[in-house]
């Protein structure tokens, strides 16, 4: 099976004693970033709350029935395009984040936070998978450009430049930053919880790929998509895009930057 090419033991190792001692280890473009360590209370905003029954964030948006009208109703941020040509402001900080229960967070990395919009869903979808007896939790979501440099650096170190390019986004142009895409994976993918690409060859990460349009998230990086978007397969990166332009997007075949360029094109 084709593993990924960096098992990280030696990262798993330091994340569990970065947990024990109450710490959030904030995962990088793939995995963890053993280098960056910050308090979980930094991670989210003073409103945060661990619910998934709080109000989205909005509700227009939230409760579109098309993804025509859910483009119109949605801030800026949630169908925008970020890649390596197209970044974030360095001072964009993901508004109205929430924490997800730490019952969806991989054993060791708690504090997990999303945009209100993008909570409810995620804990849907993971709540489904269990329900089938498929057991998939969250390792990174939210990230500030902060956090997203020290990430591409540390890779950066790990990998050399070339290779971080290719699995990790530098500051300003992570998905992550936006507050709706997360990492999630299982305990079944090789060493843990790793993000290995076999996820995507298991049935956890089959589930994903089958089912997470049906709770409005996308997969952003395709295997053999690396021509478009920049990036190696990456089964377990997913996107929130409201169901309406999920389901779209799945019946489109595109890969997901190119189906957000569609859509800012003919609004
Ligand atoms: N691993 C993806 C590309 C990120 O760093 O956002
Ligand atoms: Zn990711």
């Amino acid at each position: 099976m084709n593993r990924h090419p960096f098992a990280r033991p030696r990262a798993l190792l330091i994340a569990s004693s970065v947990a024990f001692v109450g710490l959030l280890l904030v995962a990088c473009g793939e995995t963890e970033a053993p280098v960056r360590v910050v308090a979980t209370a930094s991670v989210v905003t003073t409103t945060a709350t661990p619910t998934a029954a709080a109000p989205a964030a909005t509700p227009t948006a939230a409760a579109a029935t098309s993804c025509a009208a859910y483009a119109k109703a949605a801030d800026p941020f949630l169908l925008r395009v970020v890649d390596k040509q197209r970044a974030l402001p360095s001072d964009f900080t993901a508004p109205d984040r929430q924490l997800v229960d730490d019952q969806w967070a991989v054993p060791g990395f708690p504090g997990q936070s999303m945009r209100a919009i993008a909570v409810e869903p995620m804990v849907q979808m993971l709540s489904a998978a269990q329900a089938q007896g498929v057991r998939i939790r969250i390792k990174s979501s939210y990230r500030s450009y902060s956090e997203q440099a020290t990430t591409f650096q540390f890779w950066v170190n790990q990998l050399g430049e070339a290779q971080a390019r290719r699995e990790s986004a530098t500051p300003g142009n992570s998905e992550h930053q936006l507050g709706t895409t997360a990492d999630v994976i299982s305990a079944n993918s090789g060493t843990g919880w790793e993000l290995v690409e076999q996820f995507g060859a298991l049935p956890e990460g089959k589930w994903v790929a089958a089912h997470a349009h049906e709770f409005g998230f996308a997969i952003s990086y395709p295997p053999d998509g690396e021509a478009i978007t920049g990036y190696v397969w990456e089964p377990w990166h997913v996107r929130y895009i409201g169901k309406p332009c999920a389901a779209e997007w799945q019946s489109s075949g595109l890969t997901l930057v190119r189906f957000l360029e569609r859509l800012a094109s003919a609004r």
